[in-house]
């Protein structure tokens, strides 16, 4: 049976966690295969909102096991408070599977991550300081430190001794910082070690033999396209892969497993943090999709930037990560605009561009070229099929799926659960 990817055809924030929740009873495994806790994903069911950051969002039905995968980067005090949060509300989280290959940040890697953006001052990332860049910088050169380490003390102190000789050099030279005591991480650590050991697995394996015996494994990206340290607006962009590439590397499961990939893609374009965006709106209608899509980070809490949808990023996004489906959200905010405004292609130093410059200086001066197609008024938030929809809001739906390249298979029309429309089932 197939592996199903489902990851962020934008800059983030597209409705990952609702699309996950709702695939949830008909997989057996939801997998986190990057990023970290700069990860917010939303599930409403009913009355109850959930914000998950380093849990994938399966951990929310009771039959599906959620795996952290290798190639996400943990932070266990986050995990552990998460998991402990969950607890409290009565979700059982015993089911959790956790990769010994997966790796840890620490102390350090969420202080460098502060400063060094606050000596970028105006050329700053805008990271989520929660220490994801400084933890893969480590992972990638190779002085990282997985959670197989925490299960052999002087492995571990051996390996943060290693991991911070020259960071504490960094911190106070550079940085005018307190340095980190190697004894506190390392009683601090040892203390999770007891209890995350129950969680960690050989998770690859175990996925691969879930995948023998014919169950659905569906890996849930985090951040999206645009945000990817390959693919993205670079260097405006997150330290791994959420990419297709990367469900692969970050969880073991070879490519040829993968069967689907779905592009969650909001109705409308939104990003936190600096970068190019070529069609951001400064004026009334960007507060309008602000306020009515609720567009305020769920980890950081920042207002995020609004403009409308982009045409040239949906496609590349279905180029990039070989998408199958679409899986459009937040339709609903729509409702009410006389005109949409759709960017079709860009303008860039007065020619007409059809897909993303390979130049990152020409998407920084992208102009877009809009086309203007006709809105609808009526709600649709109870809307449960295609035809339910009003006829330009189909319309809508229509175009989108033209310029953009994959099926629209299933449109979001609200936050919950049940706020959706499926037209062709993913599983
Ligand atoms: P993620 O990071 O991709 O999981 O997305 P976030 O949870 O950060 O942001 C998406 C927000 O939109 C959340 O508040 C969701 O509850 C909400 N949402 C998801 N799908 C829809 C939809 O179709 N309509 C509306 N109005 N809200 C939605
Ligand atoms: P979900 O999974 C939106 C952005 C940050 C910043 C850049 C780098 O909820 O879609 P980092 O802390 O990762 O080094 O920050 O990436 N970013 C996100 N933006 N949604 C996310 O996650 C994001 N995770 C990181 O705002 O611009
Ligand atoms: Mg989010």
């Amino acid at each position: 049976m197939p592996a199903i990817v489902l990851l962020g055809a934008q800059w983030g924030d597209e409705g990952k966690g609702k699309a996950t929740d709702i695939l949830g009873d008909k997989v057996k495994y939801v997998v986190r295969y990057q990023g970290g806790n700069n990860a917010g994903h939303t599930v409403v069911i009913g009355d109850q909102k959930y914000a998950l950051h380093l849990l994938p969002s399966g951990i929310l039905t009771p039959s599906c096991i959620p795996v952290i995968g290798n190639g996400v980067v943990i932070d266990p005090a986050v995990l552990l408070e998460e998991i402990r949060g969950l607890n409290e509300r009565g979700v059982d989280t015993s089911n959790l599977k956790i990769s010994t290959n997966a790796h840890l940040i620490t102390p350090y890697h969420r202080t460098i991550d502060k400063v060094s953006e606050r000596f970028l001052g105006k050329s700053k990332i805008g990271t989520t300081g929660r220490g994801i860049g400084p933890a893969y910088a480590d992972k990638i050169n190779r002085i990282g430190i997985r959670v197989q380490d925490l299960f052999d003390p002087s492995i571990l102190r051996q390996k943060i001794e290693g991991a911070f000789r020259d960071k504490n050099q960094v911190l106070i030279k550079v940085f005018n910082r307190k340095g980190i005591e190697v004894d506190d991480v390392l009683k601090e650590y040892l203390e999770y070690a007891e209890i995350l050991r129950p969680y960690v697995v050989d998770t690859s394996l175990l996925l691969n033999q879930a995948l023998e015996k014919g169950e659905i494994v569906l890996l849930e990206g985090s951040q999206g396209t645009l945000l990817d340290v390959d693919h993205g607006t670079y260097p405006f962009v997150t330290s791994s892969n959420p990419t297709a590439g990367g469900a692969s590397t970050g969880s073991g499961i070879g490519p040829t497993k993968i069967t689907r990939v779905i592009g969650i893609l909001k109705a409308y374009t939104t990003r936190v943090g600096s970068g190019p965006f070529p069609t951001e709106l400064f004026d009334e209608d960007g507060e309008k999709l602000r306020s009515i899509g609720g567009e305020v980070g769920v980890t950081t809490g920042r207002a995020r930037r609004c403009g409308w949808f982009d045409a040239p990023i949906a496609r590349y996004a279905v180029r990039i990560n070989g998408l199958t489906d679409f899986f459009l959200t937040k339709l609903d905010v729509l409702t009410g605009w006389e005109k949409i405004p759709v960017c079709v292609a860009y303008e860039i130093d007065g020619k007409r561009v059809e897909e993303l410059p390979a130049s990152q200086s020409d998407f920084h001066h992208a102009k877009p070229i809009y086309e203007y197609l006709p809105g609808w008024s009526e709600d649709i938030s109870q809307a449960k099929t295609f035809a339910d929809l009003p006829v330009n809001a189909q319309n809508y739906i229509k175009f989108l799926e033209e310029i953009s390249g994959a099926p629209m298979s299933a449109i979001g029309v609200g936050p919950g659960r049940d706020q959706t429309i499926v037209v062709k089932e993913f599983i």
